[in-house]
């Protein structure tokens, strides 16, 4: 993170904030460290009834503080003015504001009346047409025509803004913009504000943190909502992008693109910049999100290894959950490795990512006339007809390779040369196109390789090598562009998505479930490369791309739909719905595998409760539902100061008179991690939970549990029974294991069934030996 000195006058003359600079023009700036960017938290039941508003405030025990650090500083005072130092003031994210700040001056801010906390201000990174049929939407049955496609929800979707003539933004089939609805199509550099319309509905721009932490980037960025990225665009009509015909990536993946909620509304706040992006511009944009009034917000974004109370996700989105703002969240990028899911926020949807059954293919014909398969995104149409084709082993010999450029060079991954070393190689000796013969299920981003190249299994790359072997003159034929579709196992967790525990709550099993994060086609900036061919960069208004990124604006666009078919639902209520009636099974029926350890299972702290179902989702029978106070009880359980509380609740008389770190959560995380003198000793965990039937009226339901290794598990009472809508009935889970476990993590599920056959409420369990 840079470190900077605010002495440039002109970098700080932020217009907003002129009226006020009178307060500051005696102060010096101090010479002792430098300064440092800081979101500040107060507590406004502390502010003098003599202030007209929160900012006034901010603003005069921002300046008495400056002048207390200054008296306290005598001698090393130089006669520099220094303007505001006041980023934002914050009135809904949290209350506060964000400023630049020495040692000296936020030690005396800390003493000022009406303290709450500070944390620093820190870069954070950010994180179709056919994945909604994958997911089973279609406009004959289910959520799309029954929640008529998410018509007039709102979706906030704070990235790196938006490509408004993109057609996934045209509003064609859009009704009127609702009247609640107080945001603004904000124009700036190289964006109109008549560019919105009823699709797009407003679009604002953030940049003030940017700026204040890269005082240069002032010179470059594209100060309007415009996205010269492609990532917030992509996001975005991942969402609720409208239908648009004939799209694809180079020819792959073609059809009609749309987003999972075709007749929402978006909202684009643009946070993210090419120069980069800071945690006070996200605070600013969530905030303003909030008061514009959006129903849903998508955050493809996240700030690793924080504690809740210096997170400014979790921070920012307490506030959108108190207004019933549904908030969907990313994973993070950091798998398969355990203890890397970010965003672990216990009152946020956590989505993981999970590939789907669509392949990009091309065809390799032998010079004999047998055709294999091979996998590709090669974007070009160029065709090799009857090229001479040689078999290079494993291609670690940069100088050999170079000497055959106009053969298709055929590679053999091998444990000693990693693809990653051989396709490095063959992009260096520029060969006319490669053929690599791999076993890896996960290419990932090497399917975007900057060559005409092919990947082929083992058993097509035996046929490739015989041939080779037998022919005194071989010569192949490669096709590209095909794509198909139901071809292979789907879906599976995929290797790069993060997984639990969550390191700022373990308490709390994450991810939540999962959604398509992999080659997801949606639109695109025109003016970033989609990809580049050699040194040739390649443009598209398409793209397909791979993430948690991709995966969370999916579950965005479901509970979106969620929303519109049932409105009076909470945000923990459309989360439980979205949990319990997700998929475990994979389109072999068999267990979701995960692709970061091959061959195995997919466990919950992969895929969460698993892979989301939209028009399960729409009728789940019961759900776990959750009010406010109950994420205050969890947050005093976790034996937080009533500082760090206040940090998050915003309130500075939080009731910690029942601490309970058992959330009605729909999903069961316990440890068993003692290792010390007796650890075969057996101990017993509990977890109480109330279903709430939002199903039939008169409706029963048997636990199910499913056997977990090493784990006794049991259930009481093992039947509820509900008699009218909306009546809640209590149980408790069991789990009796070792001290310590002999295996890191054993999981299994809780299913509570329903006698007449109609829904089945499922809870993913996890025992864990794991430790920080
Ligand atoms: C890309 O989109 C623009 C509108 O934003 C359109 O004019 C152009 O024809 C599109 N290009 C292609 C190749 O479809
Ligand atoms: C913005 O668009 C309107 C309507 O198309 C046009 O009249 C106006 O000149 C445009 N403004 C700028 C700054 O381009
Ligand atoms: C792989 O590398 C090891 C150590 O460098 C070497 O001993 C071995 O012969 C190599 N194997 C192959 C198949 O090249
Ligand atoms: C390789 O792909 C072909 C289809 O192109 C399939 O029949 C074969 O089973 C695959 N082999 C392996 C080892 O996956
Ligand atoms: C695309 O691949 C599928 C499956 O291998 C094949 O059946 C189809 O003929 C191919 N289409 C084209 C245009 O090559
Ligand atoms: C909080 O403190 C209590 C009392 O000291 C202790 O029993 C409990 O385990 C602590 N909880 C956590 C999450 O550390
Ligand atoms: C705190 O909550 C408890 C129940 O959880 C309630 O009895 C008590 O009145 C509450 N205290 C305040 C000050 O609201
Ligand atoms: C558990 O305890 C045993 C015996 O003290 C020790 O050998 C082992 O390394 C410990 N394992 C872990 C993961 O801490
Ligand atoms: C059921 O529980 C929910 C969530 O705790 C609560 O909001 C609701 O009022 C309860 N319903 C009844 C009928 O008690």
């Amino acid at each position: 993170m840079p470190s900077h000195c605010h002495n440039s006058m002109a970098s700080h003359a932020i217009p907003l904030h002129v009226c006020f600079l009178f307060f500051f023009f005696s102060h010096l700036s101090s010479t002792l460290g430098a300064s440092e960017n800081y979101i500040i938290q107060m507590d406004v039941s502390a502010m003098p009834k003599a202030f007209a508003a929160h900012h006034n405030w901010y603003m005069s025990t921002l300046a008495s503080a400056l002048e207390t650090s200054k008296i306290s500083t005598t001698g090393t005072t130089t006669t520099t003015i220094k303007p505001s130092p006041i980023i934002y003031s914050y009135t809904h994210a949290l209350n506060g504001f964000s400023a630049s700040l020495s040692p000296s001056e936020l030690e005396a801010l800390k003493s000022s009346s009406g303290y709450v906390s500070a944390i620093r201000d820190l870069p954070i990174k950010p994180d179709t047409t056919y994945s909604t049929s994958f997911l089973g939407l279609n406009s004959n049955s289910g959520v799309w025509p029954l929640s008529y496609y998410g018509e007039d929800v709102i979706i906030g979707v704070v990235d790196s803004g938006i490509w408004p003539e993109s057609k996934s933004f045209n509003d064609n089939g859009m009704s009127k913009i609702p009247l609640r609805w107080k945001g603004e199509c904000a124009g700036g550099r190289q964006f109109n504000s008549s560019l919105c319309n009823k699709k797009l509905i407003g679009a604002r721009f953030f940049s003030k943190g940017l700026v204040a932490n890269d005082p240069d980037a002032r010179a470059t960025i594209t100060n309007s909502a415009r996205d010269r990225l492609g990532h917030g665009t992509h996001t975005s009509s991942t969402a609720a992008g409208n239908y648009v015909d004939d799209a694809s990536y180079f020819g792959y993946s073609p059809g009609t693109a749309r987003g999972v909620a075709p007749r929402a509304r978006v909202a684009s706040y643009k946070a993210i910049w090419e120069e980069g992006a800071y945690t006070s511009d996200i605070i600013a944009a969530i905030d303003q999100a909030i008061i514009d009034g959006v129903d849903v917000l998508s955050l493809s974004l996240g700030l690793d290894g924080v504690p809740l109370y210096e997170d400014p996700i979790a921070i920012a989105t307490f506030a959108a959950i108190e207004r019933g703002i549904f908030v969907s969240t990313s994973a993070g990028n950091a798998g398969p490795f355990l203890w890397t899911v970010h965003n672990g926020v216990p009152w946020v949807l956590t989505v993981g990512a999970s590939n789907m059954d669509r392949d990009f293919v091309g065809v390799v014909t032998l010079g004999n006339g047998v055709s294999v398969n091979g996998r590709t995104l090669y974007p070009l149409n160029s065709s090799f007809n009857q090229t001479p084709m040689v078999f290079m082993g494993a291609c670690d010999r940069l100088n050999e390779l170079k000497k055959i450029r106009n053969k298709i060079v055929v590679c053999e991954e091998t444990k000693n040369a990693t693809l990653h070393v051989q396709i490095d190689n063959v992009k260096q000796a520029k060969v006319a196109a490669c053929v690599f013969v791999t076993n890896t299920a996960d290419l990932g981003f090497y399917l975007q390789t900057p060559m005409p190249t092919m990947f082929l299994n083992s058993t097509n790359g035996e046929i490739i090598k015989n041939y080779i072997k037998i022919d005194s003159n071989p010569k192949a034929n490669l096709k590209f562009h095909n794509t198909s579709l139901g071809s292979k196992q789907a879906p599976v967790a995929s290797a790069f998505s993060s997984r639990g525990p969550s390191s700022s709550c373990p308490h709390i099993l994450k991810p939540d479930l999962m959604a398509p994060g992999d080659f997801i086609l949606a639109a695109w900036s025109p003016t970033s490369p989609a990809t580049t061919v050699g040194n040739q960069k390649l443009y598209s208004n398409f793209t397909v791309l791979s993430g948690t990124s991709m995966s969370c604006p999916h579950a965005t666009g479901v509970a979106a739909l969620l929303k519109k078919v049932h409105p009076e639902w909470s945000p923990a209520a459309i989360r439980s719905a979205m949990m319990t009636t997700s998929d475990n099974i994979d389109n072999m029926n068999s267990p979701i595998k995960d692709i970061g350890r091959p061959n195995t299972v997919a466990t919950p702290l992969a895929m969460g409760a698993g892979q989301i179902n939209p028009n399960k989702a729409m009728d789940p029978g019961l759900i776990y539902d959750a009010k406010l106070q109950d994420y205050v009880n969890l947050l005093c359980a976790l034996n937080y100061t009533k500082q760090q509380i206040q940090t998050i609740t915003k309130s500075g008389s939080n009731n910690c008179s029942s601490p309970f770190s058992d959330l009605n959560y729909p999903s069961f995380i316990a440890f068993f991690n003692k290792n010390d003198t007796n650890p075969d000793a057996i101990i017993t965990q509990e977890f109480h939970r109330t279903l709430t039937n939002v199903g039939e009226e008169q409706s029963t339901y048997i636990a199910s549990l499913t056997p977990i290794k090493e784990i006794r598990a049991s259930v009481t009472p093992n039947k509820l029974v509900f008699t009218k809508k909306n009546e809640n009935q209590s149980f408790k889970l069991r789990l009796e294991g070792p001290r310590w476990l002999k295996q890191d993590e054993v999981f299994g599920y809780l299913s509570w069934v329903h006698t007449a056959g109609k829904y089945i409420v499922r809870s993913p369990i996890v025992a864990s030996r794991l430790s920080l």
